[in-house]
């Protein structure tokens, strides 16, 4: 029972028995954008670890929102970038802030149409660029940042955003920022949460898009990439505290732990393909050791066959448009 009666190569004959046959592919509306916005800056600045990719204006911020709007994009995810920084990252529960003030714009601008999500996290607003507030041994002290995460995610969703991702990897964050929501009416502003979320050297490009001032790691809040058990409880943890949505992040070397997530969450399952995983591409690309389109769609089609729903993609836009074309 097996060759020469079985022949896998059959349904790889033709390309219309192969696009039959093929059990998963993209679609625009599962993607999210990240997207860059900094405070004072009057031409869009290019991020020199991840070409093709700027930091924004408040004008080219909403030509990206518009034009995710019309390639159909399911999402696009904010992170801000503040003129100024202090110890407790008070620019990020300013309501005229970076970012609350870039939720506004885009919110108006797009409306329902695109799901308007912002980053909220600590690391983008802080002079030490940890995703908390230190105590007074400079460790970063777990309670006292989730006050300071549910002020965010409320003047998040006065804003306008219709999710907001806290991204920080505190303890019981998901359950303070669900509280607080609900306590100022925000009943309906979904949490997406970075459940299982990797201390990864792919973050590194990251680090020069929001100028940060990290000097040290952040291996004390966000997971250890030998774990993968402790991922499902960080998931079951953040499900008990309310969770809408789960993240996984990196995505291209966790996509285990994505299929383990994917198993058994019972909310959609989201996953990032973060800055590293953007860079190494685009430069084995740039030295044409690589086919760079052939090489983008299948990093993200096999993130979804790991198991995301929602993947959030610096290509998004770029994939979108070759989808089109298809
Ligand atoms: C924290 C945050 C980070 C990223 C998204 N949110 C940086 C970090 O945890 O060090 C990284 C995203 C990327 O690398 O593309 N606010």
């Amino acid at each position: 029972m097996s060759f020469p009666q079985h022949r896998p190569r059959r349904l790889r004959t033709t390309a219309a028995i192969r696009r039959l046959a093929t059990e998963h592919r993209l679609d625009p509306a599962n993607l999210i954008l990240p997207v860059f916005i900094r405070e004072g800056l009057s031409e869009p600045a290019p991020i020199t670890s991840m070409p093709g990719v700027v930091q924004h204006t408040t004008s080219s911020l909403l030509s990206a929102a518009r034009e995710a709007v019309a390639l159909g994009l399911g999402g696009i995810m904010l992170f801000g970038i503040p003129a100024t920084r202090d110890a407790v990252g008070s620019a990020g529960i300013d309501p005229f802030g970076v970012l609350n003030a870039a939720i506004r714009d885009v919110r108006a601008v797009v409306g329902d149409d695109l799901v308007v999500m912002s980053d909220l996290c600590l690391d983008e607003f802080t002079d030490h660029g940890h995703c908390g507030v230190l105590d007074a041994h400079g460790e970063v002290d777990n309670d006292a940042t989730l006050a300071i995460y549910a002020k965010m995610a409320v003047s998040q969703a006065a804003a306008g955003a219709h999710v907001v991702a806290p991204s920080g990897m505190m303890d019981g964050q998901v359950a303070v920022i669900r509280e607080a929501l609900d306590a100022a009416g925000f009943t309906d502003v979904s949490v997406l949460a970075y459940a299982a979320k990797y201390a990864s050297a792919f973050y590194g490009p990251f680090r020069e898009a929001v100028d940060s001032q990290l000097d040290g790691d952040r291996r004390s809040y966000q997971m250890d990439p030998g774990n993968r058990r402790e991922a499902l409880h960080e998931v079951e943890l953040d499900l008990a505290e309310g969770a809408d949505i789960i993240m996984v992040k990196p995505a291209m070397s966790y996509l285990d732990i994505l299929a383990d997530v994917a198993a058994m969450s019972p909310v959609p399952v989201a996953a990032y393909q973060i800055s590293g995983e953007y860079a190494m591409i685009e430069a084995a690309a740039a030295n044409g050791w690589i086919d760079r389109r052939r090489a983008i769609e299948e990093s993200v089609l096999c993130i979804k066959r790991a198991g995301a729903t929602m993947i959030l993609s610096y290509w998004a836009a770029e994939l979108a448009g070759w989808m089109r074309e298809n």
